[in-house]
């Protein structure tokens, strides 16, 4: 990275999720100092202090990738974007780890397979209390690999509460795919369409739905990752309306593609669209998620990010259960968000920086140091040209992986400059990052955001019993009739 240095951001017009205003920005020592019109006079130029003209442009908080696996061992392969790729296009993400069953949560961090074992809930308290962890994901997927049960489930939830902790799912079930993919397999059907066959909308939808009764149950917030199709989010739209503390996580791909891609003809094209849950065939399925996003329903946005190439999708070219799932998005992620959903005309400037930066940053725990600017927060900031126009291709990208499921793709919304902790790390197409540039951030339990009314809730709602006279009549005696 460049050295610290002090910035002004002139003249751009400053969004943040609750307000738009023309203002310069003033950085200093990695943070936010000030922000005001002609906060520098007319033709003053200070020593050591850089000057951005950011006029007509917009500056927005940087985006934070609430779902990615870099360099993430899995179905037999490891992920080809590593933490270095990750943070030259990314200012923020974060990152799942993963352990099976029998591996210890501390060797990785917040991604796990659960089960109500003594161990892991203090591993999951040492992690939340000492290790700055705040969410774990559990699987309902994966069939005797990482698959929790219900009463799993409940305990993982129980003790995410516990310890303050959001608690994530990845909803489908497991027992169905599991089926599914037999009776693809015995019709012939080997290739990529089948894993979507196998595994249809309402199997993301039952699962999403038996993980907030759960969470309900529990009175724990919970968190879905991946939402793919209308059914999985209007089940989480009706749980929100019914007033469940919920959150829904669309995904660049989600958002931005579809699943016809796995009846294209050519093997490699349809397996680098493999992922779970699917992409759906329903090519509504995009509008729709961008809609819930705009008005609410839904929350964040993530990546999912977690890329391999073709040689390594090629270890099912006979067997689609075989090729590692998984997508690319951490780079295009907000470019197909502005296109889809601002310059389409769903969602205005501040949803956009809501959706990308600012609800992340509340539900796990970093706002406003993150998702906002304001004096005092860390200068993690973009300058934006929201006319300016890009095509996405593998060609040009800036990922590891050999193939781009947004091809072609031609998006309005080009980041000019990139600041991460107050220094330029991209500008006019070129990057100052150096492998170990990036830093753990770590966050505390009991987020304000999404604790409140948990807690609230527990005071008043849990159930009292009915005050009554003692029942003092005639008791048949157990096994008899009478
Ligand atoms: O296909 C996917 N989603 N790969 C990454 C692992 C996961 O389930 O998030
Ligand atoms: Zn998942
Ligand atoms: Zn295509
Ligand atoms: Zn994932």
């Amino acid at each position: 990275m460049a050295a610290p240095s002090r910035l002004l951001i002139r003249g751009g017009r400053v969004v943040n999720d609750d307000l738009s205003q023309v203002a310069d920005v003033l950085v200093e020592d990695g943070a936010v100092r000030a922000i005001g019109r002609d906060l520098l006079p007319p033709g003053a130029a200070p020593a050591g202090l850089r000057v951005l003209d950011a006029a007509g442009k917009l500056v927005l908080p940087g985006g934070i990738d609430t779902h990615t696996h870099m360099q993430f061992p899995f179905m037999g392969s490891r992920s080809v974007d590593d933490f270095h790729q990750g943070t030259k296009c990314l200012i923020h993400f974060i990152n799942f780890c993963i352990s099976q069953r029998s591996d210890s949560l501390l060797t990785w961090g917040n991604w796990l397979e659960m089960r109500s074992q003594t161990w892991q809930r203090e591993e999951m308290k040492i992690l939340a209390q000492d290790k700055g962890v705040n969410s774990f994901k559990m699987f309902m997927a994966y069939k005797d690999l990482y698959m929790v049960r219900d009463e799993e489930l409940y305990a993982a939830f129980s003790q995410c509460k516990e310890i303050g902790a959001i608690a994530q799912v990845h909803a489908e079930n497991g027992d169905l795919i599991a089926e599914g993919a037999k009776k693809m397999l015995a019709l012939g059907i080997t290739g990529p369409e089948g894993h979507e066959l196998c595994r249809p909308e309402a199997v993301e939808a039952e699962a999403t739905l038996r993980a907030i009764t759960i969470a309900s149950a529990v009175n724990c917030p919970l968190y879905i990752v991946h939402v793919m199709s209308k059914s999985a989010a209007k089940v989480i739209a009706d749980a929100r309306r019914d007033g469940q503390v919920v959150y829904g996580e669309p995904i660049a791909a989600s958002l931005g593609t579809d699943g016809t891609h796995y009846w294209h003809r050519e093997w490699h094209h349809a397996a680098h669209h493999v992922m779970g849950p699917p992409l759906r065939p329903d090519p509504s399925t995009p509008h729709f998620l961008m809609n819930l996003l705009a008005n609410g329903d839904l929350t964040t946005t993530g990546t999912d990010h977690c890329t391999f190439n073709t040689c390594q999708k090629a270890l099912g070219k006979d067997d689609f259960t075989k090729i590692p799932n998984g997508v690319n998005g951490v780079e295009d992620r907000m470019s197909v968000i502005w296109e889809k959903g601002v310059h389409s005309g769903k969602m205005d400037e501040n949803r956009f920086v809501a959706v990308t930066s600012t609800n992340a940053a509340k539900v796990f725990n970093l706002y406003p140091r993150k998702g906002r600017i304001a004096v005092g927060s860390d200068a993690d900031i973009v300058i934006w040209d929201p006319k300016a126009t890009r095509t996405i291709s593998a060609k040009t990208h800036h990922q590891a992986v050999n193939f781009n499921i947004f091809e072609g793709m031609v998006c309005h919304g080009v980041p000019l400059v990139t600041i991460s902790r107050g220094k330029v790390v991209y500008e006019a197409g070129v990057f100052s990052v150096s492998a170990g540039d990036g830093k753990f951030i770590p966050r505390k339990p009991f987020a304000e955001y999404v604790y409140k009314r948990i807690k609230q809730r527990d005071q008043t709602c849990t159930p009292t019993p009915v005050e009554r006279e003692p029942y003092k009549g005639e008791v048949v005696t157990r096994g008899s009739g009478h």
